[in-house]
């Protein structure tokens, strides 16, 4: 495993980290001893931080992530969310008695008296012109409550704007062959005042993994189903926003392209490695075979440039028409 810095925390972190939604839920059904074995899976593979938030499976996914640690004994860095228990899912809802009362929940889960970064999750675009939420965050860290505090945010334009705020150290976004605008004017503006880059939905909600066929079909209870439309959240975390159909015929151009040597799976993620502002890919894994292939691809060569030059000739034809100025 390489690893690389997470903006200005001081942190070296696994460049392939993990992502802890899946395990917690809304991905259909999820089996906890089998979540346990992906998580040390990865801490196997060198994984030394992990992405989860308060609100998957409503804490499932933080009480796994904290067993998981707490059996390897080792110092894996967390990054947990707070936000999204708000219903309705609002600006105003970002106050202090909010995120205090969500952010001791996540404590508690983790078995911790210190978060050590605590994001805002996709919070409505309005949270980014309201300073004094970001006041709320420095007094948490004034407290000892949070380490660091940085973002999850939908669009590249709520990313330019959360990074005017001093204190913000990282930025979660969808970045993928199927999600690349956010490399075009946000990568460099991070790059410049040292913001760390959290490259979230990696596969495309596993539609990059080349494993998917129209006759697929998920759970009822997998937003694969049922936020194919963006009924239940944002649509882009879904697929990358990108319509079923026309994703698997962009990933059949894409598997005519893959190196010989490497799966999808691994042309997926060393596509976002290759993008050094980028300080980690988080992709979800539900099993610990997932967690191997994914986690061992920092151990994959370089692409060349003929192939990124390659995926960017797919994402224009097939991808960049349906979503790019989307998001
Ligand atoms: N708003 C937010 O802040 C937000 C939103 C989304 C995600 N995230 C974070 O980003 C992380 C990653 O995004 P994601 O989980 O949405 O999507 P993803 O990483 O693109 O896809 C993960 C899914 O792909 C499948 N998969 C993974 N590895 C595989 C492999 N080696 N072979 C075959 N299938 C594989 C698994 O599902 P199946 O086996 O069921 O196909 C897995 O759950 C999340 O876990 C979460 O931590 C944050």
């Amino acid at each position: 495993m390489q690893y690389r810095e997470l903006g200005r925390t001081g942190w070296q972190i696994s460049e392939v980290s993990f992502g802890a939604w899946a395990i917690g839920g809304s991905w259909g059904a999820v089996d906890d001893e089998e979540s346990i074995s992906a998580l040390k899976q990865a801490v196997d593979c060198g994984v030394n931080f992990i992405d989860t938030a308060d609100v998957y499976g409503d804490g499932r996914s933080e009480r796994l992530v904290a067993q998981a640690i707490k059996e390897s004994g080792k110092k894996i860095f967390v990054a947990t969310k707070a936000g999204r228990r708000l219903s309705p899912h609002t600006a105003d809802g970002y106050n202090r008695k909010n995120l205090n009362d969500y952010v001791d929940r996540s404590l508690k889960n983790l078995g911790v008296s210190k978060i050590d970064l605590l994001q805002l999750h996709c919070p409505p675009t309005e949270v980014y012109y309201r300073p004094e939420v970001f006041t709320i965050l420095d007094d948490m860290v004034k407290e000892g409550k949070i380490q660091y505090y940085g973002v999850s945010v939908e669009k590249v334009e709520e990313a330019l704007k959360s990074i005017e705020y001093p204190q913000v150290h990282s930025v979660q976004i969808i970045f993928n062959m199927f999600r690349q605008r956010p490399a075009e004017l946000f990568f460099a503006e991070a790059k410049k005042r040292g913001i760390g880059i959290l490259a979230r939905v990696p596969l495309a909600s596993g539609m990059l993994t080349g494993k998917m066929t129209s006759k697929s079909t998920f759970e009822e209870d997998d937003h694969r189903s049922f936020n194919r439309h963006g009924e239940a959240f944002d649509r882009g975390e879904t697929f990358s926003g990108v319509e079923y159909e026309k994703g698997l015929a962009a990933v059949e151009e894409l598997k005519k392209i893959c190196p010989e040597d490497m799966t999808m799976v691994q042309f997926a993620l060393r596509w976002i490695l290759m993008f050094e502002e980028v300080s980690c890919a988080i992709p979800g894994a539900k099993t610990a075979a997932q967690a191997n292939e994914n986690f061992s691809v920092s151990e994959e060569p370089l692409l060349p440039m003929t192939k990124m030059d390659q995926v960017k000739s797919v994402y224009e034809q097939f991808i960049r028409p349906l979503v790019h100025d989307r998001w």
